[in-house]
């Protein structure tokens, strides 16, 4: 059979070699990573120095004084003073399978050698038809019936693509809704969309955004219909103006607030009905659910017209049928991703789908379920001081001091000392949250973080 030369180089064997060398390298060294350890204090004089530099270059401070020291081991991280860190934030949900995994290394490697090429609009590698069928064929698990994905290099972007792509089809409508609390990104159209004033501080408006407010679990009926309504009074407010709904299926950084099947199916009807398209942003949710896609979980596969994903796959994209694909010139990217990051999203995806991570008794649900637990012994403990877990899947947060956001960011920064990466997300209440790299994540990882947070709180009593 006839052969390219690179497929000659993929399977030469000393690529293998080459590969088992390197991964026997690394996991010796990083296995000498086992548990959560102080700074080295002969390098703490450098470190600060760097982070000082760093931030100065950067023209602000950093949230925490991290920098990684290149190496981790599962969903423990190296710092570049010597510490070690649970790390379950995760760059806010990008590293799934934690630091320094031997298969996200093999396919970095894979790769590095598939030419030194970037992906892009002229340009791309055997390796992304690979990544998009893949991923085509699990949006279309349940029988969505989606045609066509567009790649890119971020999750605001794929959400700018997908918003083209709305606004050329319903064209001149020029409206959307999205939900209270949202977050969609920070481009100069979508920081509109994004339910935070200070992150539109002094932009011009480039679009017209009005919200509806989001599923209350404590009111299921009244909710839907507070959606409805609220919906039926902006099409009748502003006829044809509306091209689309944007939803969050679980608020992310507005607080992990989970919807609900009944009340998407009901949002979608509505839009429907009034020719608006529904797309469903899940930059945050993909891969961290019982089914890959949230959208799959809620059973909303006929009912959403498209889907951005990020962060977790490491490329981003926006999933659509054949009505929304863009004429000529609408869309394109001098580069949408490096051979790296497609194949690790190909390896991380094929893992994810191949590897009992999904499903009600997959690995994702049963960290949760262990998680949980454990915040639940918590606030029975401490009922003053925690409240929750909330989230879903490896989306896990907790109120903390009655949802204080002084308190909270204080508690963030102080766990950080004590060996725990957290994260704050929403206002009234502010939430501590954690996104749990379950493709490394153990029990016994969730056990010592719980130990973190239980220190903490006690140190802040
Ligand atoms: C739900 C959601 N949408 C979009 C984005 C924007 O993604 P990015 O920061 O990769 O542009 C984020 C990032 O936090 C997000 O959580």
């Amino acid at each position: 059979m006839a052969k390219t030369v690179a497929q000659d180089l993929f399977s030469d064997k000393r690529i293998q070699e080459a590969k088992e060398l390197l991964m026997a390298a690394v996991n010796e060294h990083r296995e000498k990573i086992t548990e959560v350890k102080p700074a080295n204090k002969d390098l703490k004089a450098d470190y600060e120095k760097l982070i000082e530099d760093f931030s100065q270059d950067r023209g602000g401070k950093l949230f925490y004084d991290y920098i990684g020291s290149g190496i981790g081991n599962g969903a423990l991280v190296e710092l570049a003073d010597g510490s070690v860190k649970y790390d379950f934030i995760t760059g806010i949900g990008v590293h799934y399978f934690g630091h320094s995994n031997p298969g996200v290394i093999g396919a970095h490697i894979d790769g590095a050698i598939m030419n030194t090429t970037m992906s892009g609009n002229l340009q791309q590698n055997v390796d992304s038809p690979k990544l998009f069928k893949l991923l085509l064929d699990q949006a279309n698990k349940y029988g969505a019936g989606f045609d066509h994905m567009f790649m890119t290099s971020s999750g605001v972007m794929a959400a700018e693509n997908a918003l083209k792509m709305v606004f050329q089809k319903k064209s001149p409508a020029h409206r959307v809704i999205a939900f209270e609390k949202c977050f969609m990104g920070r481009t100069m159209a979508v920081s509109q969309i994004t339910d935070k004033a200070a992150y539109r501080k002094g932009l011009p408006q480039t679009l017209s955004v009005d919200y509806i407010p989001f599923y209350d679990a404590n009111n299921h009926d009244r909710s839907i219909e507070m959606a409805v309504k609220h919906l039926e009074w902006y099409f009748e407010r502003y006829p044809d103006q509306y091209a689309a709904m944007c939803m969050e299926l679980v608020q992310g950084e507005g607080g992990y607030w989970v919807g609900h099947e009944d009340f998407f199916k009901a949002i979608c009807d509505v839009c429907h009905k009034h020719n608006v398209s529904v797309i469903v942003d899940e930059v945050q949710t993909f891969m961290r659910t019982s089914e890959l896609f949230a959208f799959q979980y809620f059973k909303l596969d006929k009912h959403v017209d498209m889907v951005n994903i990020g962060k977790n796959s490491q490329i981003c994209a926006t999933i659509y049928r054949n009505d929304h694909k863009p004429q000529p010139g609408l869309i394109s990217q001098t580069f949408t991703s490096s051979g790296t990051a497609i194949n690790a999203a190909y390896y991380m995806i094929s893992e994810v789908v191949n590897n009992g991570y999904l499903g009600e008794d997959g690995k994702i649900m049963q960290l949760h379920k262990y998680f949980s637990q454990k915040l639940d012994n918590l606030h029975k403990k401490y009922p003053e001081l925690i409240e929750g877990p909330w989230g879903v899947g490896a989306m896990v947060g907790m109120t903390l001091f009655k949802g204080d956001t002084a308190k909270s960011k204080d508690f963030t920064f102080k766990l950080f000392d004590n060996g725990a990466l957290s994260f704050i997300a929403g206002s009234k209440p502010t939430r501590v949250r954690f996104l749990v790299p379950a493709g490394v994540a153990t029990t016994k990882d969730i056990d010592g973080v719980c130990e973190l947070i239980e220190k903490t709180l006690n140190e802040m009593k």
